[in-house]
């Protein structure tokens, strides 16, 4: 996208010289002329290709998620790894789901609202694919396309654990469906912090953030991790998995090293 304008604008000239060395050919006394012309149009095209390699090598877009079990702590880790990498140079927009728009944000409430003890796990299921259609086109990728690196706290690798491995529906199924509501959007780094489910849920009761999700069976939960560790395995480029059972300043560190490190190698 940064280097069509500039190609298109390249073809434009190419087409305007097509017609000029056309007329140097019938133009005895100017046979240099279209020589010249090529020459000029080469370096233009070279130095407009140029250009684009520099804005692609310099430009450290990048998309990061963090995923985890209850109480894994992802959401108390964001704000510390986004500080960091702006104070290392980078431009980076956090975010979570889901959430993050204004009808993902009511979605949210619809979704976690105790009272919603009746909802069927489709519809959560799809509940959380429209708060993610939502995020993708309105900020997601306008980011990405701007050049900046984008943390999302949880993203569809959530959908796949919960309500595909937690909820065991049809996995191909839920699949289809993530990939309808991201338009395809892949994550170029995935965190998983991992930590053990009784624990978790342990660390969630007591900062008070009981949500309808979280008063599922302890089975689910373990069902969910036991996804996540699946998916890893599936995809060990994409992820990464951090002990979330470790000290909060280990985990963090561990968090930004892993963090810069594919940044810099990207
Ligand atoms: P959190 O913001 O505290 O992590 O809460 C989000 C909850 O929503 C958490 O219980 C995981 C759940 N969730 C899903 O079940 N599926 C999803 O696709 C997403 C994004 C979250």
């Amino acid at each position: 996208m940064i280097c069509s304008p500039a190609l298109r604008a390249g073809a434009s000239v190419a087409n305007h010289a097509g017609e000029v060395s056309l007329k140097d050919r019938v133009a005895p006394l100017q046979p240099f002329g279209t020589v010249r012309n090529i020459s000029k149009l080469s370096l233009l095209l070279y130095g407009r290709l140029f250009t684009c390699l520099l804005v692609y090598l310099y430009t450290y877009t990048m998309f990061i998620t963090l995923e985890g079990p209850e109480g894994s702590g992802k959401t108390s880790h964001v704000p510390y790894l986004v500080e960091y990498l702006r104070e290392k140079g980078y431009i980076v927009f956090p975010t979570r789901e889901p959430g993050g728009t204004s009808i993902g944000e009511q979605i949210r409430e619809v979704i976690h609202d105790l009272k919603n003890v009746e909802m069927h796990p489709r519809t959560e299921t799809l509940l959380y694919q429209a708060a993610r259609a939502q995020i993708v086109e309105q900020v997601i990728k306008p980011r990405l396309k701007a050049g900046e690196v984008v943390i999302s706290d949880r993203y569809y690798d959530s959908t796949i654990a919960y309500q595909g491995y937690g909820h065991q529906q049809d996995l191909e199924q839920v699949r289809t469906l993530v990939k309808y509501a991201t338009g395809g959007l892949v994550p170029d780094l995935t965190v998983l912090l991992d930590v053990d489910i009784e624990e978790g849920l342990g660390r969630k009761k007591k900062d008070n953030e009981w949500n309808r999700l979280d008063a599922y069976t302890v089975e689910f939960h373990h069902r969910v991790r036991a996804g996540y560790l699946e998916m890893v395995n599936q995809e060990p480029n994409r992820w990464v998995i951090v002990d979330a059972g470790q000290k909060w300043d280990a985990v963090q560190e561990e968090l930004r090293m892993v963090s810069l490190g594919r940044l810099k190698t990207k």
